[in-house]
């Protein structure tokens, strides 16, 4: 079955609440395998070798996205290098949220995906800190274009048309 691994970092819960609505986006389509996986956690990186999509997420810190997910890029690039896993060719997309700064740390995402050869095919999701508690802290279309990403993205590795 076609998986999709949802790699995310986030501090205070914001790009969590995004990386959950990748998942259920993801989830719809029908035959499509997720994995939801947070840097910082344990989990083996052997997990993306049999993925056939890759997606992945940050919050913005201090005017980039997070060093974790920095290291956790130049480790898969590190990795491709000496052939330990193989990413060229597979499918993916980027998400973050940010506080001020605007939408261009998933532009950050993005050009390191490019440079492994992912092949980005959904747009990616920039989504500002609304402030608030729980659901609110990223807006509700915010969330709802993220289920969007998922379901593209579930949609391209398991050959369903979009739209
Ligand atoms: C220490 C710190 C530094 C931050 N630096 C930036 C920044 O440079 N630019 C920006 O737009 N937002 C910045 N933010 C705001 C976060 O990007 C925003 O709150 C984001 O939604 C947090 O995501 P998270 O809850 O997944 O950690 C910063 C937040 C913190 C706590």
């Amino acid at each position: 079955m076609p998986k999709v691994v949802i790699v995310y970092d986030s501090k205070t819960g914001n790009t969590e609440l995004m990386a959950n609505a990748v998942v259920e986006g993801a989830n719809t389509v029908k035959g499509t395998k997720t994995e939801l996986r947070k840097i910082g956690e344990k989990f083996p990186i052997s997990t993306l070798k049999d993925a056939d999509a890759i997606v992945i997420g940050s919050p913005t810190l201090y005017g980039n996205i997070t060093s974790d997910v920095q290291e956790f890029l130049a480790n898969l690039g590190n990795l491709q290098q000496s052939k330990r896993i193989i990413l060229k060719g597979k499918k993916g997309a980027a998400f973050g949220s940010y506080g001020w700064d605007g939408g261009w740390n998933t532009e950050r995402i993005e050009d390191e995906l490019k440079k492994l050869g992912v092949q980005l095919v959904a747009p990616s999701v920039s989504a500002a800190d609304q402030g608030g508690v729980m659901q609110m802290k990223i807006h509700k279309d915010d969330l709802a274009k993220c289920r969007e990403l998922g379901t593209i993205v579930a949609k391209a590795v398991t050959g369903k048309k979009s739209g």
